[in-house]
This record gives structure tokens, sequence and C-alpha cells, in this order.
């Protein structure tokens, strides 16, 4: 079960641990009572939320010939306690695209949940998407704990290895977290000129990239002459573009791997899976504007503050961080930017309504 996580709905994470413990061991008890003889036909899994049906958003003129018609790959991944962020973020993608029936979503899971797959069909009957199942075997014994366990969990990891989970014929993606959304047509990022770069995002350079490592890290002159060289800057891997043709050529994966392999044995960094992309990438990437990441809007890793936007425009807000908007906003204590998230959510209930 998901304890790793902050779980947007504990009280029924809270029922399951309950069914899980009350499980006969000879016959099994499904969620919805029913008694199966001698083996589990279905995993038991959270209760998954109910959505509304988003609308069918339909493409202008301008998305019938070239270049407008070119599919946009976005990929993210799917989890039952984040469906709801999702949700919200390809509303949100959706809504503000010029031409929404040309994307094509690639989502990463890990458990199989067929009711969050029957959950986004249901909520965008319109919608082309794939899912991935994320072999967490790939990064067993691989994760170090970090200050902060949301981090640990092994989906979160997914995204190292995106470039060998979708389809070769995929030569660019967008990957995004699951919690933020879009305000501006993503195909603006979607079209960024990579400059032979094999990721583009935002880079904060203003940021002391000293504290994303540790000291002991910095005093061995073996490792700390890995930036040698380039200018590294910190940048978020909750918004990418992604080159995925050269990432695959590049070996970029195992190259990530590598500085994971290094953290199991001295404690390089702190967080999860940001600084093993740091180690590899800072100051190679191709710099994209800042509005297309307002990043933090969660809170202090810590202690969980309110954050207010930084000036200039914005086209992505993300909520990275330890505080989620529809945990603070089902709580009554949102903060101000939650209130800015609050129009991408399509949640209903925590069980099928019978009010329209
Ligand atoms: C885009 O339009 C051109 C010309 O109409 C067509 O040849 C091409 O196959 C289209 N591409 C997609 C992905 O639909
Ligand atoms: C989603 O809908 C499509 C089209 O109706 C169907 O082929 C597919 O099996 C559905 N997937 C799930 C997981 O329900
Ligand atoms: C950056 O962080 C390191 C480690 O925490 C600290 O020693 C250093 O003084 C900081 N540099 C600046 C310019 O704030």
């Amino acid at each position: 079960m998901a304890s790793w996580s902050p779980s947007p709905f504990p009280l029924l994470a809270g029922l399951l641990s309950f069914l899980l413990l009350c499980r006969p061991s000879a016959a099994s008890a499904t969620p919805s009572g029913g008694i199966h003889h001698g083996f589990i036909r279905k995993p038991l899994s959270p209760e998954i939320p109910v959505f509304r049906e988003a609308p069918a958003f339909r493409n202008g003129e301008a998305c019938s010939s070239p270049p407008g018609n070119a599919t946009i790959h976005v990929a993210m991944t799917l989890d039952a306690n984040y469906l709801r962020g999702t949700m919200a973020a390809v509303l949100s993608i959706l809504q503000h695209s010029t031409c929404p029936e040309n994307f094509e979503f690639h989502f990463l899971f890990m458990r199989l949940e067929p009711e969050v797959f029957s959950s986004i069909n249901s909520t965008f009957p319109y919608l082309r998407f794939r899912v991935y199942r994320f072999d967490s075997n790939r990064v067993r014994g691989k994760i170090s704990k970090s200050i902060r366990q949301a981090l640990d969990q092994p989906l979160n990891y997914a995204r190292i290895y995106l470039a060998d989970l979708i389809p070769v014929d995929v030569k660019r993606i967008v990957y995004l977290d699951s919690d933020l959304v879009v305000v501006d047509d993503i195909v603006d990022l979607w079209q960024v000129d990579l400059e032979g770069k094999v990721l583009a995002a935002p880079e904060y350079c203003h940021a002391n990239f000293t504290k994303y490592f540790t000291e002991l890290f910095w005093s061995d002159p073996a490792l700390a002459r890995t930036f040698l060289g380039r200018r590294p800057c910190y940048f978020n891997t909750g918004v990418m573009v992604v080159d995925v043709e050269k990432w695959r050529q590049g070996g970029y994966s195992q190259r990530v791997e590598e500085w994971m392999a290094v953290q199991k044995q001295k404690r390089i960094y702190h967080l999860g899976s940001l600084p093993p992309f740091l180690l590899v990438l800072a100051g190679n990437i191709k710099a994209v504007d800042h509005r297309w990441n307002q990043h933090g809007l969660g809170g202090d890793n810590l202690e969980g503050k309110c954050r207010a936007l930084h000036p200039g425009p914005i086209s992505l807000l993300h909520w990275s961080g330890k505080g989620k908007p529809w945990l603070r906003l089902d709580s009554r204590k949102p903060c101000t930017v939650d209130h800015l998230w609050a129009p991408y959510d399509l949640y209903r209930s925590s069980k099928p309504s019978l009010e329209e």
C-alpha cells in the first residue's frame, strides 16, 4: 500500500489497510465483498475517485495541415494517489491548446490498476493515450533514502527510463509531473529548438547549486571534477522536453543510474531522482523561459509553507514541494495559489454519485 506518499485519500487508505488485515487466508475478499476461492482475481487497490467527464475539445482550422497537424507526445506517471492531479493536468493542457486532438499521452504506471485506466477513459473519452508498465525491479536496490519519503517512491524514477518504455517512433516528448497545470498552449514548449541538446527545461542559475550535493561530494576531487568545463545550474525534472532518440543513443538512462550507484556507496546528495539528473545534465541543457515552470508552489520541503508566485509571465504552475493543492483545498486550508489549480479539478466524489 502507498504509505510512501501523501495520500489524497487517507480515509480510504486506512480502510484498505483494514481490508488487507482482515482478509481471510483461505478465501479472499474483493473490495466489493465477493469471495473468490483460492486466488485473488483482482488486486486490491484504493478506491478510485469519481471524476466529471471533460468536454470534447476540438481542433481548430490551423491543425489540419503541417506543421499544425503534428502529434504532440506528452508523458506522465499514473498512480491512484495522484490521479486527481493527473486529471487536472490533462484537462489544463487540452483546454489551452489550439490543437487538442493532436495529443498523444503516454502514461507510465507501476501497479496495474485497471480502474485508473478506465477512469481516464471515462473522464476523457476522446483522449489518445497509451499506458506502459514501469517495472520497479529496474530501480530495486538503487534508490537511496532521501530527506522526504515521497521522493523515494520508485515511480518517481520512471522518467529516467522513459526513452526505453515508449515506442521508438516517438522522437520527442514532454515529460510532466502530476502536480501541475498548464495555462498556455504547450505547443510553444514542445516546439523548442533543442539546439542539439538532449533536454530542454527552465534553468535556475541564481539558485545555490552547491547545496544540492553534500560536503563529501565537493570535498572529493574526483567527484567535484564532474562539473568541470560546464556552468551547472539547477533545473527541475518535473517539466522537461526530451529528444528521446538522443537520450537513447547517448545511453543517458545508464549514465543517471551510474550516479545512483555512487550515491548508494557514499552519500553525495539529499534529494531523490533529481540530483543524478543534475550530475549528468546540468549546464548541458537547452534553457527555456521560466514561464514554463513556476515551481515550488507546494511549499517548503520541510515546513509545508505557502509560496507566492514569482513575478513575470506564467505558462505552467507547478505544486512541487510538500503540499498539494487538492489536499489543502479539501482540508479548507488552501494557499492563495491553490485557487489557480481549482478550476481544473474534475473530482466529483470518492464514491459513485447519483446527483448530476
Ligand atoms: C499532416 O498533413 C499532411 C498534409 O495534409 C499529411 O501528409 C500528413 O500525413 C499529416 N500528418 C499527420 C500526423 O496527420
Ligand atoms: C478505453 O477505451 C477504449 C475505446 O473505447 C478501449 O478500447 C479500451 O480498452 C479502454 N481501456 C480501458 C482500460 O478501459
Ligand atoms: C551555497 O551553499 C553552500 C552550502 O550550503 C554555502 O556554503 C555557500 O556559502 C552558499 N553560497 C552562497 C553564494 O550563498
